[in-house]
């Protein structure tokens, strides 16, 4: 997810629980090929492998050498965005934009193949009705892609109302009346574990992607058997060591003030985080974010 799960954010996920795959935030493809360091999307480490690079065009030529860069860094697989709803992305005529354009999307992911031998998979939405779904879905599996992830909304949605998961099962039908080998994992609105298990239970899908959930609470992945809830005092230890890595990898390119955001995952829910988050947010440095924590952390053990 754009601006939230980076290598840092990822790293503390996977300490208390990691799922089977990651994906990276998406990247714009022809980001990929710049000269000199490496896109800070794609940052990872060898503990986060598998991974999966995603990336996000329109201009089918820029995907052979992107897919090229990326093999190069250690990707596991590359991801093709064609399901992104956000106007700047949508304006570009990328993303969602390309669900139903079928001889532009086909053209992408014969240049994507062209550039790597990674498996290639996508990731999109729900078109408008059901018919340009079904039509999209069954195209998409007919080009020989890895894996398809559906966020089971339309792109009128938005973020808006509930993922449609009966949709996700009817693609999952489509899927095995293909033939083809393409694994269909489902997506949108699964909050914790249950709600994983209850999507795949009620699709027959081969895998969950989880977005929101693992920003919310970065746990989301711990065994179930293994959590108590955390206290204040852990929770703002978790935060703390989440900001020390997180200034140490990014440095002044990523001020307190872009951190902050991460507050809300950490200690969201515990009586009093209202305030202890507004207190946060009045820090200007890392210098005065670390101190209030601080403070925080002494007030919570006492
Ligand atoms: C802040 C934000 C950033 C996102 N960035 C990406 C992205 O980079 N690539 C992508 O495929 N989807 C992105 N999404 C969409 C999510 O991956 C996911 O499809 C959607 O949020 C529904 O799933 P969820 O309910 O598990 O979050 C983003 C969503 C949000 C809210």
């Amino acid at each position: 997810m754009e601006d939230f799960t980076d290598t840092v954010f990822r790293r503390v996920v996977a300490q208390s629980g990691r799922p089977d795959l990651w994906f990276t935030e998406f990247l714009r493809v022809d980001v990929a090929t710049w000269a000199g360091e490496t896109p800070s999307r794609l940052r990872f480490e060898a503990t986060e492998r598998p991974i999966i690079a995603q990336v996000w065009g329109r201009n089918a030529d820029e995907f052979e050498p992107a897919c090229t860069a990326i093999e190069r860094l250690g990707f596991d697989g590359i991801d093709i965005n064609m399901g992104c709803a956000v106007r700047k992305i949508l304006r570009t005529g990328a993303g969602a934009a390309l669900i139903g354009n079928e001889p532009l999307a086909s053209g992408i992911i014969a240049a994507a193949r062209r550039g790597t031998s990674l498996p290639i998979s996508v990731k999109t939405r729900l078109a408008d009705d059901w018919a340009g779904t079904s039509r999209w879905c069954r195209f998409l599996f007919d080009q020989g892609i890895a894996a398809l992830t559906v966020h089971a909304r339309r792109v009128a949605d938005t973020f808006s109302g509930h993922a449609d998961w009966r949709r996700i099962a009817q693609i999952v039908r489509i899927q095995h009346a293909a033939g083809t080998r393409c694994a269909v994992i489902g997506n949108g609105d699964v909050r914790n574990r249950a709600h994983a298990l209850r999507l795949a239970e009620h699709t027959g899908v081969d895998g969950v992607m989880v977005g929101r959930g693992a920003v919310q609470n970065p746990a989301f992945f711990a065994r179930l058997s293994e959590v108590s809830p955390a206290s204040r005092a852990e929770r703002i230890a978790n935060l703390i060591s989440h900001a020390r890595v997180y200034r140490t990898t990014w440095g002044n390119r990523r001020k307190v003030r872009v951190f902050r955001k991460y507050v809300g995952s950490h200690i969201h829910g515990y009586p009093g985080w209202r305030s202890d988050t507004k207190r946060l947010y009045g820090a200007e440095s890392y210098e005065e974010f670390f101190a209030v924590a601080e403070t925080i952390s002494r007030e919570a053990m006492t």
